[in-house]
């Protein structure tokens, strides 16, 4: 009998954020098994709101290129959202951490604007993994099912972590939702807040060596009574 505490305390201590992917696939029967897993995740009212797109093979590397065009051409999505900038004061200070951990860990200077400029575009070749997902939901279910949306999205995380594979969630994939509904022939109105490069890791690339670290706990939960 597996023992489940450790279990779960390790899975969720060894997901990170992989920005380096093996080209190799993931075999069908593995994805629709991860998938299954991932579908666990509660949801307001078992709404279940997510619209999943899986992209691989030929139909990713030309997503890629869509992408990367449209991101040169400016094209983001006016309705993503990506403008407002919740970055402020101590978010902002993580988030320049993460960031310069990143940074060093793959010999990015921080005044050199052309390699941050082509870290930042490694989002839109999907950090060369084999696959990519889009998570859409009806737009009606806003916050409510940007929360469903993020727990079915860490169980997916957590389910391919235990199963020798790798994943980054990526908000730079739902700034241009716009260009993957145009090529997958998505319903338009359908919201999409981020995506996911998924496959195995590989781990003699330079960005795994960027570990990010996390807050005390005692300055972010509060406990009462
Ligand atoms: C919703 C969401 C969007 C994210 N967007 C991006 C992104 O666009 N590009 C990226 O490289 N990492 C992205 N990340 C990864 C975060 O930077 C990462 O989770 C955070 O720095 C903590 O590091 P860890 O995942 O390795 O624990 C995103 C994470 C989440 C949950």
């Amino acid at each position: 009998m597996t023992n489940l505490p450790q279990a779960i305390d390790s899975i969720a201590r060894q997901r990170r954020s992989v920005r380096a992917f093996k080209p190799d696939p993931i075999p069908q029967d593995t994805l629709d098994h991860i998938f299954a897993v991932a579908g666990t995740a509660p949801s307001n009212c078992n709404a279940q709101p997510w619209i999943t797109h899986v992209v691989s093979g030929d139909a990713l590397t030309d997503m890629r290129e869509k992408l990367i065009a449209a991101v040169k051409a400016g094209e983001a999505d006016e309705g993503a959202g990506h403008r407002d900038n919740p970055y402020v004061g101590i978010y902002k200070e993580r988030r320049i951490g993460a960031a310069v951990k990143l940074f060093e860990a793959t010999g990015v200077g921080r005044h050199d604007k052309e390699a941050r400029e082509a870290s930042f575009l490694r989002n839109y070749e999907f950090f060369d993994a084999p696959h990519a997902a889009w998570f859409f939901m009806p737009p009606a279910f806003g916050l409510h099912g940007a929360a469903d949306l993020g727990m079915y999205a860490q169980t997916l995380m957590l389910a391919l972590t235990a199963h020798g594979m790798g994943s980054c969630a990526q908000g730079a994939l739902g700034h241009y939702s716009n260009v993957v509904k145009r090529e997958l022939g998505v319903d338009p109105e359908l919201h999409c807040i981020f995506g996911l490069s998924f496959g195995y890791p590989d781990e003699a690339h330079p960005s795994t060596a960027a570990i990010t670290d996390r807050a005390p706990l005692s300055d972010l939960v509060h406990f009462h009574g």
